[in-house]
């Protein structure tokens, strides 16, 4: 069987955890940031399963240990995306796995147990919503409908995300925030939005998303402000978007406010 029809099936597989009554939700540091039981079953259920598919592969989840290079093939892991919904029961989680081969997205799986909606690609095989191909919008960026967060972990980095949000919405359509960084990455890749920015986020949280929004025609770009090479363990900022010419508008936005309050 196929590499990518093997994670669709073990995605599916560990799906089932999710739907279990009496959460045991506990904090994390912030007192916004959650993780339930069912978050850690799902990750020690694709722990156990995802690296014995490639040889030498290893993976990283949200809730593991961190790992020490990004050499090789990874699996990037987040096991369930939106939490916060989860807990609420907004059915707006999903379950994302991304295959990195040298820091280079190769594969994507992101599915929603709540809607059955599964989104998925493979490099240069495009992408796919249940079995039906999928592609960014041609909307420009005067008509762009935008995904954001305002860094909900770290709010002392809230300020430049509104900032660049408040400059961003006078000249779109509109805004939306879903609360799960992977359905909006995914939602981009499906033509339902075109813009996306977080300026705090991590690889988890944008693994597999980066395979579909490529495979479905669409960019992105990780900026990273420091000198260091790419570490998965770290945040970044991220912009994505339907068209190259509305990544850069962003990117120079989002890069314009991120150095004008570091000042
Ligand atoms: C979070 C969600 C949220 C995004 C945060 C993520 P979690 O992931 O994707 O939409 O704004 O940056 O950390 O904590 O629900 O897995
Ligand atoms: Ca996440
Ligand atoms: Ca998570």
């Amino acid at each position: 069987m196929d590499i990518l029809e093997k994670v669709k099936e073990l995605v599916k597989e560990a799906s089932k955890l999710c739907f279990k009554d009496n959460l045991i939700v506990e904090s994390k540091g912030s007192n916004t940031n959650y993780v339930t039981d069912v978050d850690k079953a799902v990750e020690v259920f694709l722990g156990e399963r995802l690296p014995k598919l490639i040889d030498g592969s290893r993976m990283l989840g949200e809730e593991g240990d961190s790992i020490k290079d990004a050499s090789g093939y990874v699996w990037v892991v987040d096991p369930i995306d939106g939490t916060a919904n989860f807990i609420r029961h907004f059915n707006l989680s999903a379950i994302s796995v991304g295959l990195f081969y040298n820091t280079e997205p190769t594969l994507g799986v992101i599915y929603n147990p709540f809607t059955d909606e599964m989104l998925y690609s493979k490099k240069g095989e495009g992408a796919f919503l249940n079995g039906t191909p999928i592609h960014v919008s041609d909307r420009d960026y005067n008509h762009s409908t935008i995904f954001t967060a305002f860094s909900l972990y770290d709010k002392t980095q809230a300020e430049p995300c509104f900032n660049i949000l408040q400059r961003i919405y006078y000249d779109t359509d509109d805004m939306r925030r879903l609360g799960s960084a992977a359905l909006e990455l995914a939602s981009l890749a499906a033509g339902r939005a075109e813009l996306y920015f977080e300026i705090r986020i991590f690889f988890w949280d944008f693994a597999a998303g980066l395979s579909i929004i490529s495979e479905a025609g669409g960019y992105y770009e990780i900026l990273n402000f420091s000198e260091e090479p790419i570490d998965y363990n770290k945040p970044y900022a991220l912009i994505a978007a339907n068209s190259k010419e509305s990544l850069e508008k962003l990117k120079a936005i989002v890069t314009e406010e991120i150095n004008a309050w570091k000042k």
